[in-house]
């Protein structure tokens, strides 16, 4: 009449399971081991005439709990879980400034019948560095402190040797005790950083000007005309004494294969306006100051797309100017218009005045 039911997490059967159950037939179910029966829920079932078992469930048992854990003393704990039943973590987490001496989580894990945590509660240490590392030929602040809290920090500087080279601190000035025994980054090096002189052909300096080229020194590049640059414009001396990126050179600008004379620049022909960079310059072309780098040569315009836009310039100027002559025109021919106007005006006002006199002093005569 019934089969068993399918197996539960919580519960067990009491007694050896059957392949079939008779109507009115009962099966007695417990909790398992580490589990606690709740109050109100039947662990027994019975075998219904419409073959079903009257309803039993998990909710009848729940999972036992381990004891409460705390935080650690200058740190917190936090139970991801919402519980501290067996199958639960916890975890700790030490205040800023201190660190974990111990296991940062811990489980509620089944002992037989009963949870236990498989570790303690750790503990948080105060974060404490030990002086930071001396370097040849430099210093840092602070030089008498013995132990440096969390956060505390350093600045290192290169000593000035008289008559000597100067030099230049390469890497991290300041360093901080990250943690315990624990500096920031590593120490920065004092050293001579002696670049060579930036020199490139068919180049000129546009900034960084100087005789000695220092760690970090800055030089700006620009081609002359008729040259491009291959490379980045722009160079800093680097800690290994060399340039980064490693100078540019100037290529000479390759005159294309065309029926125009190379040396043909439409430029001074043509008004500013129309000179577009690409369509119109023929001649050598200027490599700008502020262009990162010009790796490939953008090339030569098409010879009849350049003259074909030059027409087209012409013409407009051409138009412009003929427009502005009738503009011109007709502000002239409007203020004659008006001129002649304005005096015909004043002679008809001064005919009016003329006649209201008359018409005044004709009464009075006749009175
Ligand atoms: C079977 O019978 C029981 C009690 O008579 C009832 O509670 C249950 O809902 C019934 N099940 C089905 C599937 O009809
Ligand atoms: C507790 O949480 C962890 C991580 O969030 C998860 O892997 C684990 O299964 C959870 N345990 C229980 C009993 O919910
Ligand atoms: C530009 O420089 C790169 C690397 O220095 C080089 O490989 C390349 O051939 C140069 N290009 C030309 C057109 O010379």
């Amino acid at each position: 009449a019934c089969v068993l039911p399918p197996p539960f997490q919580a519960l067990e059967l009491v007694s050896k399971p059957k392949p079939y159950y008779e109507v009115g037939e009962e099966i007695t179910y417990k909790c398992k081991a580490g589990y606690d029966q709740l109050l109100g829920f039947l662990t027994i079932a019975t075998c219904e005439p419409n073959h079903t078992w009257v309803p039993i469930s998990d909710d009848a048992c729940i999972r036992r709990k381990c004891t409460y854990l705390g935080g650690p003393k200058n740190g917190r704990v936090e139970y991801p879980n919402s519980s501290h039943v067996w199958g639960a973590q916890v975890h700790f987490i030490c205040s800023d400034g201190f660190y974990l001496i111990g296991k940062p989580i811990v489980h509620c894990v089944l002992k037989g019948e009963y949870p236990e945590w498989d570790g303690k509660i750790p503990q948080c240490e105060k974060i404490l560095c030990s002086p930071p590392p001396k370097i040849k030929d430099g210093k840092y602040t602070f030089s008498d402190i013995e132990v440096f809290e969390y956060m505390e920090a350093v600045t290192y500087s290169c000593d000035k040797i008289p008559g000597g080279e100067e030099l230049s601190l390469v890497g991290q000035s300041e360093l901080y005790c990250a943690g315990n025994g624990v500096w920031s980054s590593s120490p920065p090096e004092c050293k001579v950083v002696r670049c060579p002189f930036p020199e490139v052909e068919n180049g000129k300096q546009l900034s960084g000007f100087g005789k000695k080229f220092s760690y970090k020194a800055t030089v700006v590049f620009e081609c002359i005309q008729g040259f491009y640059m291959n490379g980045s414009n722009t160079v800093v001396c680097s800690s290994a004494s060399t340039w980064d990126p490693p100078l540019p050179t100037c290529l000479k600008v390759v005159p294309p294969s065309s029926t125009k004379p190379p040396t043909l620049s439409y430029s001074a022909s043509t008004s500013p306006s129309t000179i577009s960079p690409i369509s119109t310059v023929s001649g050598p072309k200027p490599t700008h100051p502020k262009k990162p780098s010009v790796q490939n040569y953008p090339g030569y315009p098409n010879p009849t797309e350049g003259l074909f836009d030059d027409e087209f310039a012409k013409w407009i100027i051409v138009l412009i100017v003929l427009i502005s002559l009738v503009g011109v025109a007709i502000i002239f021919l409007w203020l004659y218009r008006y001129f002649q106007r304005r005096k015909k005006g004043k002679a008809d006002i001064r005919a009016q005045y003329n006649t209201y006199q008359k018409r005044s002093t004709t009464p009075a005569e006749q009175r």
